[in-house]
């Protein structure tokens, strides 16, 4: 993940095709998203961070969010 550049306080974004979470979100489920953006596909850091936010609704997280455990 490291070479994904998150050097943010907070993961909001597929960095790989610079879609925010919040543009996303709009799609109805992390592989409706994926075969439209191919968000998740290149560098593959951003996937559990998508996947937490179709399951919790939020589009921001820490790098090192706890929950991130579920979706890896
Ligand atoms: S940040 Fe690399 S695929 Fe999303």
């Amino acid at each position: 993940m490291s070479e994904c550049n998150l050097d943010e306080e907070q993961v909001n974004r597929c960095e790989c095709i610079g879609k925010t979470f919040t543009q996303l979100k709009t799609f109805e489920n992390f592989e409706a998203a994926q075969a439209t953006t191919r968000c998740g596909i290149e560098c593959g850091g951003c996937v559990p961070y998508i996947k937490l936010m179709f399951a919790c609704g939020e589009t921001a997280f820490d790098i090192d969010d706890p929950r991130l455990a579920e979706y890896e």
